[in-house]
């Protein structure tokens, strides 16, 4: 059986090696021996402090990266490869996600062009998709994740799919405390797997964790995750309180 995923993007924080350590203190406490029975636990922190995380040798919580480079090495100044997070011993990397598209530019020619080198390097990619709020408001939910999802995975084949885990994250819930409802949740989970079930098949389709993000705090993780039946969440701002962080899991863990 497929488990749950729990993942925190930790986004560009925190702005200090000791701050870290501090937070990785704090993690520590609330996982020490904790066993999650059907949930994965990954935190994303920025790839500076990857080193620092590893130390750490958490057993039940795993390494990711929040952006890569499509390229696997040479003259890219500024960039890290797949390769290099895989080497330092991250299992997954996220890919698409809404800050990117905003603030980076990134369109679906490049998102899919890092799933691509994600997959090849042996990683799971965490693919975001989901509309803005200009869309939203022109009732374009589903043709926006449609095109998002059909674009992100344009060459992903059959045997690679199982690997890519895909989070519905609306940006105009990121950071917002405005959350869909359970039912819009659920019909966008619905799109997800119908698209997913039209290029791979049923078979393949259940085997993909499909997610939640956008603003999940304790307070919301029934309505987001639990009652749409999502198979996990990505959370950004509670994911910099260990114990908020952790409380979520379990929450998701139990149901
Ligand atoms: P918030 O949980 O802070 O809304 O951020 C969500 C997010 O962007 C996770 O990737």
């Amino acid at each position: 059986m497929k488990k749950n995923l729990v993942v925190g993007n930790m986004k560009m924080n925190p702005t200090s090696p000791a701050e870290f350590e501090r937070y990785l203190d704090a993690l520590e406490k609330e996982v020490k021996g904790k066993k999650f029975e059907k949930t994965e636990v990954v935190i994303c922190p920025p790839a500076i402090y990857f080193k620092q995380f590893i130390d750490r040798k958490l057993k039940n919580v795993q390494l990711g990266a929040q952006n890569i480079f499509w390229e696997y090495q040479g003259a890219y100044t500024g960039e890290i490869s797949s390769g290099m997070v895989k080497n330092m011993g991250a299992q997954y990397s996220m890919v698409g996600h809404s800050e990117r598209r905003k603030y980076f530019g990134e369109d679906e020619e490049i998102i899919n062009l890092k799933l691509k080198a994600i997959l090849k390097s042996g990683l799971r990619a965490i693919l975001c998709i989901g509309e803005n709020i200009e869309e939203r408001k022109r009732n374009q939910t589903v043709e926006v994740v449609k095109k998002q999802l059909r674009e992100a995975l344009n060459g992903v084949g059959a045997g690679k799919i199982e690997y890519v885990d895909i989070v519905y994250e609306p940006s105009w819930a990121v950071g917002s405390d405005n959350v869909p409802t359970s039912d819009e949740i659920l019909e966008a989970k619905l799109i997800i797997k119908k698209i997913l079930s039209e290029i791979y098949g049923h078979k393949a389709m259940e085997r993909v964790r499909i997610l939640y993000g956008g603003s999940i705090a304790r307070c919301f993780v029934n309505q987001v995750c639990i009652d749409p039946a999502m198979d996990g969440g990505l959370v950004g701002r509670e994911s910099l309180v260990p114990y908020e962080f952790i409380r979520i899991a379990e929450t998701i863990d139990k149901n």
